[in-house]
């Protein structure tokens, strides 16, 4: 079991990790108005949060794990002593212009039609949720057997979790978007075609109608 410190000392280790966390935060940073407050569920230590803080965005965290959430108040402690980022118990007391969801925090839901329920009701019209979610697609998986005794399940039901993975489930895109309607439509996926099958991570960007 990881510690919100090892989890963080290990997330930001990786050099393949950091590149995609850059990648997320600077869509993330380019669609939000100056100024506009952000949402960061699933926050886990906050890294997301602070990038989105240090650029003017007033920012709330919303983090169900009390590991995640003591190392968070650790390593955020400025922004949290200057208001400028909020822990929440709950992501429903919040009202802003973007939900983000980095590194496969939406895997952790079975099903996600609740979810962007209660998300239309965080999100202000015209605003957007931008997730990362794990690439059932990607091809570096196929040389593991549950990968392999999935292929179908995938192909038929757009979705499955592995009994080794207990509370990860993997989806394809067209099943988060259908259960993200009517609230939210799918805006952009990256990436697309081939390139989903070389990487880990895929970014669904639902935007609120
Ligand atoms: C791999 S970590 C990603 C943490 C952080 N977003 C980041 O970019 O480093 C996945 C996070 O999802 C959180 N999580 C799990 N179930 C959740 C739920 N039902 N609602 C919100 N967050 C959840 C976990 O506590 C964990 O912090």
């Amino acid at each position: 079991m990881h510690t919100g410190e090892q989890y963080h000392n290990f997330i930001l280790s990786s050099r393949r990790n950091r590149r995609v966390r850059d990648r997320f935060q600077k869509i993330a940073l380019d669609l939000l108005p100056e100024g506009a407050d952000v949402l960061d569920f699933g926050a886990g230590t906050g890294i997301d949060a602070k990038a989105y803080a240090a650029k003017g965005h007033p920012t709330f965290v919303y983090e169900p794990s009390t590991a995640m959430c003591e190392y968070l108040a650790q390593y955020c402690r400025d922004e949290i002593a200057r208001k400028t980022m909020i822990t929440v118990t709950s992501p429903l007391t919040c009202k802003v212009q973007a939900v983000t969801a980095n590194f496969a925090v939406l895997n952790h839901f079975a099903d996600h039609t609740l979810l962007f329920e209660e998300l239309s009701h965080v999100v202000h019209q015209g605003g957007f949720v931008l997730a990362n979610m794990l690439n059932p697609y990607y091809l570096g998986d196929a040389r593991y057997s549950w990968w392999r005794s999935n292929v179908m399940n995938l192909l038929r039901r757009g979705h499955y979790a592995i009994e080794s993975e207990s509370r990860i489930h993997r989806f394809a895109p067209r099943v988060v978007t259908r259960a993200a309607a009517p609230h939210f439509r799918l805006e952009r996926l990256i990436p697309r075609g081939f390139g989903l099958a070389s990487d880990p991570y895929m970014f669904l960007l639902f935007r609120r109608t």
